[in-house]
């Protein structure tokens, strides 16, 4: 098949949620993808924040194809035990923060957590959900509920009922927000689809003693920062944040659809038979791919290399807020998850489409921004060919307006 006949079979067949951009990718190798007539180009947006190893990685293939080739979903699913669950388990249990004991699977961030939110509820007893502005959480009724951001709540009013938000960042709204109608509040330690919003250094730390004091539980949403995209495994437990829920997805499998929440012991001791579940919970294919995934994170210790590429794209594009002034507003980040925020929505179309033009494919965020969150796994000379590309594609829209 040519582009030309996969565009017109998708612009008639596929759901018209989103304003498409016109490549058929076909194939990927490590952090290039190339389109139907063998066009490259280079992925700055790892299928948003997904495929952290690479495309193609022969991890996840031999992984697939061995699991596959046993057992991709148990008999009687959560019910009988499995080794690639218990292998995958026990590697969690080396990087989660020490007093997340208990864990459970699931297919995708949203679900995961429309489930913390509704355990949260039934271990306090309460029904209210503290979120923030700005936040993403998920696109099911209850995860939009929880979503600070009008344009993924407002079309789907009515919302569903007990959800309160507060300003990101701002301790002194969230303790005036708490009161004992609170089950929990639901955080990202690093806004993500909000622009990458970064915290000062006490927020997360003070957000969680505010939760302790009010008996109210602290699910931190780790779906876009979790599996070192921002450097350590995880933000929680690396700045002294009592989470007692950690919910993931994205980065866990590379790209398998795949998530997961994991809660204390105290949580877990109040919980029931019965009280979740879900047909898919920790499928031997997912977990295979899981486990697969996560090893080669550690073995090849990518915290040290994200925080290394990470510190070099970010002084390096921290340097075009003064060259580029007119441009470019703010560079900010931590790791590979970094946003360049342009000075309004239409020089950051333009210098996305130039990106495009160029064979480099990034994420515009919230209109003004571009969110660049690469393979955890890129090489030094890839990041730099994509940092030239983008430098490039400023100048050009600069040159031209001016
Ligand atoms: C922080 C955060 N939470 C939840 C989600 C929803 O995940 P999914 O799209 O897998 O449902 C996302 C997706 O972007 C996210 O960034």
């Amino acid at each position: 098949m040519l582009s030309k006949e996969t565009f017109e079979i998708e612009d008639t067949y596929f759901a018209p949620f989103f304003v498409k951009q016109k490549i058929s990718i076909e194939k990927g190798d490590g952090v290039y993808v190339w389109d139907e007539e063998g066009r490259r180009y280079l992925d700055f947006t790892a299928g948003w924040g997904v495929t952290c190893i690479g495309h193609a990685n022969p991890v996840i293939t031999d992984a697939l194809v061995d699991q596959g080739r046993k057992i991709i979903q148990n008999p009687n699913s959560g019910l009988t035990y499995s080794p690639a669950r218990a292998r995958l388990l026990s590697l969690l249990a080396g990087i989660l923060p020490l007093h997340l004991t208990r864990v459970f699977f699931t297919n995708s961030g949203a679900e995961t957590n429309d489930a913390a939110i509704k355990l949260a509820r039934k271990v306090t007893g309460r029904p209210e959900i503290v979120s923030t502005y700005q936040s993403f959480h998920g696109r099911t009724i209850s995860t939009a509920s929880a979503t600070g951001q009008a344009k993924n709540r407002d079309r789907y009013r009515p919302l569903m009922p007990n959800y309160r938000f507060v300003p990101y960042n701002d301790l002194d709204a969230l303790e005036s927000s708490l009161d004992e109608s609170v089950a929990a509040v639901i955080l990202e330690p690093i806004q993500g689809e909000g622009g990458i919003r970064i915290p000062s250094d006490d927020y997360l730390k003070g957000v969680s003693e505010l939760c302790k004091k009010n008996g109210s539980l602290l699910i931190m949403d780790e779906i876009q920062t979790g599996f070192f995209r921002t450097g350590p495994a995880f933000i929680t437990g690396s700045c002294g944040v009592n989470a007692d829920f950690l919910t993931m997805a994205k980065g866990i499998a590379g790209g398998f659809p795949f998530g997961a929440f994991a809660m204390s012991e105290e949580v877990a001791e109040k919980l029931e038979i019965g009280d979740h579940g879900g047909t898919y919970c920790g499928n031997p294919l997912g977990c295979a791919v899981s486990y697969a995934v996560i090893k080669y994170l550690i073995d090849n210790n990518i915290s040290k290399k994200v925080e290394e590429m990470g510190r070099l794209a970010l002084n390096r594009m921290q340097q075009w807020e003064s060259a580029y002034g007119d441009a470019v507003a703010e560079v900010r980040g931590k790791g590979l998850l970094i946003m360049i925020e342009f000075q309004n929505e239409e020089i950051a179309t333009k210098i996305k489409d130039e990106c495009l033009a160029r064979g480099l494919l990034v994420t515009q965020t919230q209109g003004i921004g571009i969110r660049i969150f690469p393979a955890l796994n890129i090489k030094k000379g890839e990041l730099e060919e994509g940092l030239h590309i983008i430098e490039d594609a400023i100048g050009s829209v600069v040159n031209r307006s001016s």
